[in-house]
């Protein structure tokens, strides 16, 4: 554990708790939700296991029933045992047999505005063609596949494929550098690698294969790469290892049957950042992940399969697309859009011009995006008939009340209910959320557990705390959680089933009110969260050193009020090197990912440290964020922190 608790997080608290209003469901909306009132709560409440079975009876396919709903050995599930399936059935051809081979699975638009419409069939159809590609380039059930990929249908078809066959995906997010790409792709021991030449952003083509090649160098498991076409930027093919995606298509057969697999096969790994350097493959398996990712992504945003129209504006790089792109809403059988770009190209107004031009009813975002958009004013909203909008969603990190006030005038227009959904990579799907015809909302909590869902807050002593601030943890196995980290089953009891016995530790701060609302407080480990996304200071930390300049690093995140936190970098050179800050925000940016880059860089020649040689991170933040440092007697040497406030000032008032 770090220097840092639940403690900290008090100015927010504070702040959260004088948030009085509330916003119970409207009338008109309980009249057509799929839930209104405690029926599934008290429903789960009485026998989890059997509700979990049910909701897998009736929202999945299944080739063959299971014999076990749950074998627990803690920390060890065992979901729906003896059961098989296809994730890639459940997503396409259940839907086509049904059909509704018509009907459109995604409304693509390009960042330039060139667009595609995909229906079922389509899908299915090429799903299928891959799948084949994919065997014909050796790739056989349990073989690890990477995806490196812009915002394009391919990003689906390759996971789908991938799903059909059994062949575990890894999907490495396009913006992550060359060095990340490698690392995961060595850690999955990956035979294929599925990229692109490259992608729009910001109205310019970013190139993925140079850092895909890369990558590849440094990757002696990677036999094939299949290159999509999609920037016309030039690259580099390398004979016998690199094939065009348009080629191998081309004749490929759409017969490609989906085979059943094990309930517990595993369907994905997903690498997110820990509290070392190492990022960890967080393992997600078949029967369970598909279950969770179904039910919630049907029960937390009302869906009405036939009528809605729903659109999440992440990535398939991180664990929102995998559950609510991918796997949930296709499962659902959904139309949704699909976007390529940034929200502001070529105007701050892209997204609301979507929302409108494909009917969107039900639109999922992040925090940040939202304070985003309140930068750029309700004007941008304004230009755009957004009245089909009727439910709107927020994952990443805690929602500030202001935020989501905003969202609820200028985005709902004030009539849709906001589902503030917590969850994590590692809980393959939504676990906290209100559902929303049937949860009075208050703005800035995530509510409830949802029904299957046993969540606690503890203190230190592991005591469970009815009323006031803790540790967020959960007290039952679910049908989604990880099953593992990928290689290493020792840092996977150590870091979520050590620090409060028989209970899962999602790392996270929580509080519970006087209503029993729970509130989301952020990390409380040496994890930041940046725009929504996990970034560990260790990993920025060795990032930093790896230069030949730096001697030490130490990294925090602080509180930055459209990011959430950002990147704090502190430096200290070695001997006789001379670098400047913007030198070494971009060796990260090389390292790590854009992402990851330090906000500022202060070049330090100390830094603060206990008198056994623990680097005072809270001190560190308390600077960065312009506090009062107060007491610091247990500083080795407190004389250069003076300096160090005199640099952080001076970086505010710039
Ligand atoms: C961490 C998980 C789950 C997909 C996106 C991030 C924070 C997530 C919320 C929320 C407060 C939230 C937590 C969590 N977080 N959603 N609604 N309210 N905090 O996935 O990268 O695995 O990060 O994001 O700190 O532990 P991730």
């Amino acid at each position: 554990m770090s220097d840092t608790g639940p403690g900290e997080a008090h100015d927010t608290i504070d702040a959260l708790l004088d948030e009085q209003r509330t916003f119970p469901p409207a009338d008109d909306f309980v009249e057509q939700a799929l839930v209104a009132g405690t029926f599934l709560y008290d429903e789960a409440r009485q026998d989890d296991e059997g509700f979990w079975a049910r909701q897998a009876a009736d929202l999945v396919d299944w080739s063959q029933e299971w014999d076990t709903i749950l074998d627990w050995q803690l920390p060890y599930a065992n979901w729906f045992g003896g059961g098989t399936l296809n994730v890639a059935h459940n997503c396409l051809d259940r839907h086509v047999e049904a059909g509704k081979g018509d009907k459109v699975a995604f409304h693509w638009e390009g960042e330039p505005g060139d667009t595609r419409t995909i229906t079922y069939r389509d899908l299915l159809d090429e799903v299928s063609q891959f799948a084949n590609v994919l065997k014909g380039l050796g790739v056989e059930q349990g073989d690890r596949v990477n995806i490196y990929l812009p915002m394009i249908p391919e990003a689906a078809v390759a996971m789908l494929a991938c799903a059909r066959i059994g062949a575990p995906h890894s999907v490495v997010f396009g913006g992550f550098s060359s060095q990340s790409l490698a690392d995961r792709i060595n850690d999955a021991e990956a035979k294929v690698l599925i990229t692109a030449d490259g992608g729009y952003r910001r109205g310019e083509v970013f190139p993925l294969k140079p850092a895909a090649d890369e990558a590849c160098d440094a990757s002696p498991t990677i036999d094939h790469v299949v290159v999509v076409k999609r920037g016309g930027n030039d690259v580099t093919m390398v004979e016998d290892r690199d094939h065009w995606y348009h080629e191998l298509m081309d004749g490929a057969s759409t017969d490609c049957p989906a085979e059943p697999m094990d309930a517990e096969h595993l369907l994905f790994l997903l690498y997110t950042s820990g509290t070392t350097g190492k990022p960890k493959g967080i393992m997600h398996t078949t029967g369970g992940y598909l279950t969770h990712a179904t039910f919630t992504h049907r029960y937390v945003f009302d869906l009405h399969p036939d009528t809605d129209v729903f659109w999440c504006t992440a990535d398939v790089g991180w664990i929102t697309g995998h559950s609510y792109i991918v796997y949930g809403p296709l499962s659902n059988g959904c139309t949704q859009v699909m976007y390529e770009g940034v929200p502001n190209h070529p105007g701050n107004d892209r997204f609301w011009e979507l929302v409108e031009k494909y009917g969107v009813t039900i639109f999922y975002t992040a925090p940040t995006a939202i304070r985003t958009f309140m930068k750029w004013g309700a004007d941008e909203p304004a230009k755009h008939d957004l009245s089909s909008l009727r439910v709107l969603g927020t994952v990443g990190e805690p929602i500030n009340p202001e935020a989501w006030m905003w969202y609820h005038e200028h985005i709902g227009g004030g009539r849709c209910p906001i589902v503030d959904t917590w969850w994590q990579t590692e809980t393959g799907g939504i676990m906290i959320s209100p559902l929303p015809g049937a949860t009075t909302t208050k703005p800035g909590s995530a509510t409830f557990p949802l029904p299957g869902i046993s969540a606690e807050v503890v203190d230190d002593a592991g005591e469970s705390v009815d009323v006031g601030g803790g540790y967020l943890t959960l007290t039952r196995p679910w049908p989604g959680m990880l099953r593992g980290i990928w290689g290493d089953p020792e840092r996977y009891e150590e870091t979520y089933w050590s620090r409060f016995p028989g209970r899962y530790f999602a790392g996270d701060g929580a509080k519970l009110d006087e209503d029993g609302y729970l509130w989301l407080l952020g990390r409380v480990d040496d994890v930041m969260n940046v725009s929504g996304h996990r970034i560990s200071t260790t990993e920025v930390e060795s990032a930093l050193v790896s230069h030949p300049a730096v001697a030490e690093a130490a990294v925090v995140g602080a509180t930055d009020a459209t990011t959430g936190q950002a990147v704090i970098a502190y430096v200290i050179l070695r001997g006789g090197e001379e670098v400047d800050g913007e030198a070494l925000r971009a060796h990260v940016a090389a390292e790590i990912g854009a992402i990851a880059k330090p906000k500022q860089v202060y070049i330090t020649p100390e830094l603060p440290k206990t008198r056994s040689g623990k680097i005072m991170r809270r001190l560190l933040r308390d600077v960065a964020e312009g506090r009062n440092i107060g007491d610091t007697t247990t500083l080795a040497d407190s004389s250069m922190f003076a300096e160090l406030q005199a640099k952080a000032a001076a970086a505010t008032e710039d």
